[in-house]
């Protein structure tokens, strides 16, 4: 999705727009551009395609002088990918700049309003009304904080806006409406971004804007102002991820150092909450009393934290013994939900900015559930909108196809499950010590998986010439072969789909024919007898298989089956956890095989801010 940078300070701004907006370039993006104010003009340079054009466009913004600026990568919406649309967007006199990330849903109202006026419009972007209608109000009035707020209370729909004006060189102007954006604070310096990675390189001293809010940065200070432009005290978050946990390490793409990094980010998300075997959620503010009054428990989420949540309900429900619903957020929004008080809402994500996930919290909300989320962004919009959070605690992913974040989400919802049936008395205690021991496991375990990582790069070389894939498995393992096949198609672009293996024979199976790749799931010990009669049957019909299955059952399986890969035995309910690790590696070799642009598959952004 777009991303915002915005400097104000006593250095040359461009080359830190550029830098930041460098880190940002993982959330995906089609072109970008930047705007400075300097020597008393405005000057704004655009391109289309990756962020390198831009650079050598102004000699890394060497071209550019001026202390004041924004920057900005575009994921087109309105109007295709090219300079002209490219943000930011200059109001016909010249005078003022925008960026904006989200959409202005009124715009062809305020534009056919301005065009009456005799505005003319350069664009097809939704963000250029903003920009004029900036210049009129502040033709009109003569006041650029009052044309400001007279714009914002125009525009309707989702904004986090950077703004500046060539009359007034050393402040800029933020304002947010459902659209991330935060502030970062220095020494003789300000910044602005939609995303902390932008910063870290110059601040860790951030606040989170809340909707309503207007900022105004200048190199002194930022002054933040709520709905009646009163000025707000907010709380400061220090940012503790080290600046290399946002850099490659030596590795070929941010998805290979991700999953290497899923050991300790489990250690991280797990290991404080684990305290003499017993499991212990101190960020959780729910009394005992309330957990055991829970009624429904609801798990919303989207794309691979929805697969965390399919895992979870298996897990929840045979921990807990209560039903559990799984719900992608764009169809619970809209299904008029039977969902109120005494109800659990479970939302799951990583950016924590997934428009359909939080307008869904809000729809649960607003209906009087209880709202948990289990978020990797610290301070992002769903944790603060949540009764309660957890945290995953798997540092910055940049990659744009989750990894670690699915692994540590998933630890999380384990230790969740354990800690209500702890209280709930659901769970027994074998159950209980056996997950503990087994979770504590987990890094060790994992560490073993990626130990093969290049057999699994081998069997992806036999693979990658492939299609049409189909993965299958029953239980916890159709829940997980909804993520390895979702892991495939994002990163790869072969055509696959995940199927419960229960279902083939009602229509699938008539696609299996000679040489059709099947990726079988047979790690779940109680099915593994009916995992094996599934291969049997896609193999009569003339399927390539690649099973995926647990050391016990290695041996079995290598006996019909060409390509096995065995992952160490756990606890059942942890299987996905280790499972997931191969099918993560089987993707990213499949991909680079195939020479795609692994870290920033096409189409597709990091953080899904639209609808
Ligand atoms: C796939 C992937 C996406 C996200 C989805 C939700 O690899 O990363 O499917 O899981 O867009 O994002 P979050 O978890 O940020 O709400």
């Amino acid at each position: 999705m777009c991303g915002i940078v915005g400097f104000v300070g006593d250095r040359q701004a461009a080359p830190i727009l550029l830098d930041g907006l460098r880190r940002l370039e993982y959330r995906g993006y089609d072109s970008s551009g930047i705007a400075v104010c300097g020597d008393g003009a405005l000057r704004v340079k655009k391109a289309r395609g990756r962020l390198q054009v831009l650079s050598d466009l102004t000699r890394a913004g060497a071209d550019l002088p001026g202390t004041l600026g924004i920057g900005h990568t575009r994921w087109a919406t309105h109007g295709e990918p090219n300079d002209i649309n490219a943000h930011p967007h200059v109001s016909q006199s010249g005078r003022i700049a925008v960026v904006h990330n989200g959409i202005i849903e009124n715009y062809m109202i305020l534009k056919e309003q301005l065009l009456r006026k005799g505005y003319t419009f350069r664009s097809e972007t939704d963000t250029e009304v903003v920009a004029q209608l900036l210049d009129y109000y502040y033709d009109q009035c003569n006041d650029f904080f009052e044309a400001v707020m007279c714009t914002l209370n125009a525009i309707e729909g989702a904004y986090a806006l950077g703004i500046v004006c060539a009359d007034y060189p050393d402040r800029m102007y933020a304002a947010r409406k459902d659209a991330p954006l935060l502030l970062g604070f220095g020494e003789g310096s300000n910044y602005l971004a939609s995303d902390v990675t932008a910063l870290i390189r110059y601040t860790r001293d951030i606040v989170y804007m809340d909707d309503g809010e207007l900022a105004i940065l200048s190199a002194g200070g930022i002054r933040i102002y709520d709905r009646q432009m009163r000025p707000v005290e907010k709380e400061h978050h220090h940012i503790d991820w080290e600046v290399d946990a946002a850099e490659k390490g030596g590795y070929a793409h941010f998805m290979l150092k991700e999953i290497m990094e899923q050991p300790r980010a489990i250690r991280e998300a797990t290991a404080a909450r684990i305290q003499s075997g017993r499991v212990v959620l101190s960020d959780l503010t729910m009394t005992a009393e309330e957990i055991r009054s829970i009624g429904k428990i609801y798990i919303i989420a989207c794309g691979s934290s929805y697969h965390v949540g399919m895992v979870g309900k298996y897990n929840l429900e045979r921990m807990l013994r209560r039903s559990v619903e799984v719900c992608l957020a764009s169809e619970f929004r809209y299904s008029d939900p039977i969902v109120g008080e005494g109800d659990l809402v479970i939302v799951i994500s990583q950016s924590g900015e997934t428009l359909d996930t939080m307008a869904a919290l809000r729809e649960a909300k607003k209906r009087g559930a209880r709202i948990l989320s289990i978020v990797n962004v610290v301070g992002s919009s769903i944790a603060r909108e949540s009764d309660d959070v957890l945290y995953t605690w798997a540092g910055p992913e940049i990659a744009v196809a989750t990894t670690k974040a699915y692994s540590t989400q998933m630890a999380v919802l384990n230790l969740l499950g354990l800690y209500f049936g702890d209280i709930m008395g659901t769970v027994d205690y074998e159950t209980y010590t056996a997950m503990i021991r087994g979770i504590q496991n987990l890094p060790t375990q994992m560490e073993e998986i990626l130990l093969q990582k290049d057999a699994i790069h081998e069997l992806a070389r036999e693979c990658a010439s492939h299609e049409d894939v189909f993965f299958i498995g029953r239980n916890l393992d159709y829940a997980l072969s909804l993520e390895g096949s979702l892991k495939l198609k994002e990163i790869s672009y072969i055509h696959s789909e995940a199927y419960a293996s229960g279902e083939l024979k009602h229509g699938t199976i008539s696609l299996i024919e000679d040489g059709t790749l099947v990726i079988a799931l047979g790690t779940y010990e109680p099915l593994f007898d009916k995992a094996m009669s599934n291969v049997v049957e896609v193999q009569a019909r003339g399927a390539h298989v690649l099973a995926l299955t647990t050391e016990k059952h290695a041996a079995d399986m290598a006996a019909r089956v060409p390509m096995v890969i065995a992952i160490p035995e756990t606890e059942q309910m942890l299987l996905p956890q280790l499972g997931v690790v191969p099918l993560q590696l089987l993707s990213y070799y499949i991909a680079l095989e195939r020479g795609c642009d692994i870290d920033k598959p096409r189409n597709l952004a990091k953080s899904v801010t639209v609808e």
